[in-house]
């Protein structure tokens, strides 16, 4: 590495001269929305960091009163299922890391699958054309494993009862108060798109139509109903009981292609994390159906042959690096991931230190590398894909992360997502809950873009059953020393990879604190389209410059990027800080 290391440095002496070379993140560039830097929350017992308030503090008692973290990211989810219901969930799905205090690692896939009646093609007119069914409706849905996924977690290492877990939930769906984070997510168009579907309207826009106000209680009696039964009688309700009778009448109502044996046979899957090192530390993340781990592996070990501490951070240098790690990441993300359970997969290659040496060969450090020139590696992968009109949207809030971590030293990294903002915008009628639109994470045109820009291949295609593709990253590091180091994730589409990679980058490379780690803003690539995105604000127009002069498209992202909850253990001490782009609450204790 020190070769590589010290090779880099010498060839780029003069790229970039007078480039700015900060060490810490503190020195933001003076367009950054956020310039201060606040001191962390920190706590030695334990510490919850979710999108909301309330959600944060349901976790926090439930660790207060004896529950493990494990206990308190069920407890989380349910509770996020009602104040966050654009995104939390029951009717969507997600992924989940964790480490034990004794070292054992676990991640548990609780992703949608495709319902058994689906095709290939479901998705496309007469023209060839992919429709809007694919992203609103009942035929969007995807067979959702939130539920399954929570009772899995809590067989295996709950230590609290499940009604304590559900509890808490139940008393928010009772009524809780309205702040503009949740507002935020019911926009003009959000309105309109709900209104088309009464029980959505019956529940989320109760002043005759229209959201509520701050200060309001939102009240869901039909979700409270549906948390209790949950609470009573287990995932069997959701899979096979009242809750499941009530998702197939929904379904029936809405042309909806979801089955009973879709529900029936749903389980979530403990699978084997991704784990790599980078620098010293050990990265601990989710492997497919999730695209997270194995992409930040691939891009890990490509950066690993830079010093990027030298390079200085968000250096033009240091952007052309990154950027050119993810376009080759994505490259091979797209042509070769999606579900394990229907396609083979070259992981070990993918994510060996001789293939990123290979990959990393390619990269010149004076020019940006076409993605046209770029397709994915490995023998006989194929051509480098085009898709024209790919672009990366701005995003929602329809997604979102968490991170625990309890007296013990038990850390636990959720992600769980609707997929776009209020899923399907199907509510269940009856149960008062949202279902996903996760269908779009399937490639229901194989080479085009989806509503993240993804130009996903075959491999992805849609087939009776199988889970779609994702790329959230729910996240755990060691440091050098084996122990706990961070606890991170967020949302984003497309960019939960690389929003979560620099997380990351910046902590073990830059020495941020998780409060800079947090804020710093961010770049991404994805392969395709072929450009780099930055946050407004985010460079300055100095290093816009240097990038293009190296032959990159570089563009300014709409809206937000992420939506972080991380935690950075610091000699022992749990400190942590909330995305303030959405805003969301750290709490310990
Ligand atoms: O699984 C995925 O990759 C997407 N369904 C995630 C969607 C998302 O993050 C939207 N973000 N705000």
């Amino acid at each position: 590495m020190r070769v590589h290391a010290a090779l880099a440095l010498a060839l780029f002496a003069c790229i970039g001269c007078g480039d700015p070379s900060p060490a810490r993140g503190t020195a933001f560039p003076e367009s950054w929305r956020y310039r201060d830097t606040p001191a962390p929350v920190t706590a030695t017992n334990g510490m919850v960091v979710t999108t909301d308030e309330l959600a944060s503090q349901v976790g926090v008692d439930v660790l207060r009163s004896g529950g493990n973290a494990m206990d308190a990211a069920v407890a989380v989810m349910f509770a996020l299922a009602v104040v966050n219901p654009e995104a939390g969930n029951l009717g969507g799905d997600g992924f989940l890391v964790l480490r034990t205090a004794g070292g054992e690692t676990a991640a548990l896939d609780f992703r949608a699958r495709a319902p058994f009646a689906s095709t290939r093609d479901m998705y496309l007119d007469d023209a060839g054309e992919v429709t809007e069914d694919v992203v609103v409706g009942h035929l969007s849905v995807g067979v959702p494993g939130t539920v399954d996924g929570m009772w899995q977690i809590h067989r295996r290492f709950g230590r609290m009862e499940w009604a304590a877990l559900l509890d808490p939930a139940i008393e928010l769906a009772g009524g809780f108060p309205v702040r503009p984070r949740f507002l935020n997510s019911l926009g003009d168009a959000m309105v309109a798109a709900l209104q088309a579907f009464p029980a959505s309207a019956e529940q989320f826009l109760p002043r005759g139509g229209q959201p509520p106000a701050v200060g309001d209680t939102l009240r869901q009696p039909d979700l409270a109903s549906t948390l209790r039964r949950l609470r009573d009688l287990g995932r069997d309700d959701f899979y096979a009981g009242e809750t499941a009778d009530l998702i197939i009448a929904e379904m029936e109502r809405g042309g909806g292609i979801l089955t009973r044996r879709d529900l029936a046979e749903y389980q979530a899957v403990w699978r084997e994390p991704v784990a790599f090192e980078y620098r010293d530390h050990t990265v601990i993340s989710m492997p497919p159906p999730s695209s997270g781990g194995v992409t930040m592996a691939q891009t890990a070990g490509i950066l690993e042959r830079y010093d990027l501490a030298s390079l200085g951070w968000q250096s033009a240098r240091t952007i052309h690096l990154h950027a050119e790690a993810w376009r080759r990441g994505y490259a091979d993300r797209n042509h070769y991931l999606a579900d394990p359970d229907f396609v083979e997969m070259p992981l070990e290659n993918l994510t060996s230190a001789a293939y990123a040496s290979e990959r990393g060969a390619t990269i010149s450090l004076d020019a940006a590398t076409p993605s046209s020139e770029i397709g994915p590696g490995l023998e006989s992968a194929g051509e480098a894909a085009t898709s024209p009109g790919a672009t990366v949207p701005e995003e929602g809030e329809n997604t979102t992360h968490y991170s625990i971590v309890d007296a013990d030293g038990n850390a636990v990294s959720v992600t769980t997502t609707v997929n776009s903002w209020y899923g399907s915008k199907v509510t269940v009628t009856g149960a008062g809950f949202i279902l996903n639109n996760d269908m779009d994470d399937l490639a229901a045109r194989p080479g085009f873009a989806n509503q993240f820009g993804l130009v996903q291949g075959e491999n992805n295609a849609i087939e009776p059953g199988k889970r779609m593709l994702s790329s959230m990253s729910p996240t755990i590091v060691l440091g050098p020393d084996g122990e706990l180091r961070m606890v991170t994730g967020t949302p984003g589409g497309a960019t939960i990879i690389t929003t979560v990679f620099q997380t990351i980058s910046n902590v073990v490379d830059f020495e941020m604190d998780v409060v800079e780690a947090v804020l710093a803003p961010r770049v991404h690539h994805q392969h395709l389209p072929d450009q780099i995105f930055y946050e407004a604000g985010a460079l300055s127009p100095e290093t816009v410059s240097r990038l293009e002069a190296l032959g990159h498209v570089v563009v300014e992202r709409g809206g937000l990027s992420g939506d972080v909850q991380m935690i950075v253990v610091v000699d022992g001490l749990l400190t942590a800080w909330s995305d303030p782009r959405r805003g969301g609450r750290a709490l310990g204790y």
